[in-house]
């Protein structure tokens, strides 16, 4: 089975990088910025992203624009300060896709989301429970595919 993880962090706290990498030493799987593009025969595809002026960042939106999967099912994790997950977002994106007949992507309700460091708010998260979780969260999500 095909996994990969993507993900983009834009604060300096590197806050879904952290995450990322805590998901990459759980699975044993290279956590990669989303500069890299994904292998079309991929599995799952675990991406990181976060929530930045009330929405998914254009970065993100223009990585699931040209992501082409063949079978694979996408894994949303994020963190914001206030508002919740980016899901919801990222399926728009995902589905927009859909109506102009160009992919068959899919797009999991399975998702990881926590509190993630901004300014003075929610210091130090993603913290080590955090990390634990989505560590768990990933080996959840494969562990239901074999
Ligand atoms: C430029 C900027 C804008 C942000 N805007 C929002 C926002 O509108 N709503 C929110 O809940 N969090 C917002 N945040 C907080 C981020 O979602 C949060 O800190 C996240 O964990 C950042 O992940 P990163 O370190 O991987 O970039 C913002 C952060 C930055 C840096």
């Amino acid at each position: 089975m095909k996994i990969a993880v993507r993900y983009f962090s834009r604060s300096k706290n590197g806050n879904t990088r952290k995450l990322a990498k805590a998901m990459s030493e759980a699975l044993g799987v290279e956590a990669l910025d989303i500069s890299h593009p994904v292998d079309k025969d991929t599995d799952i595809l675990f991406l990181g992203n976060s929530v930045y002026y009330e929405d998914a960042d254009p970065n993100v939106k223009s990585f699931i624009d040209n992501l082409e999967l063949e079978k694979g099912t996408i894994y949303n994790f994020s963190s914001s300060a206030i508002r919740k997950s980016t899901h919801s977002q990222i399926k728009k994106c995902i589905e927009e896709r859909k109506r102009k007949g160009e992919t068959g992507l899919k797009l999991s309700d399975k998702e990881f989301f926590c509190k993630g460091e901004f300014g003075l708010m929610h210091k130090d998260r993603p913290n080590s429970c955090d990390l634990m979780n989505i560590k768990d969260f990933a080996k959840n999500v494969v562990a239901a595919y074999n």
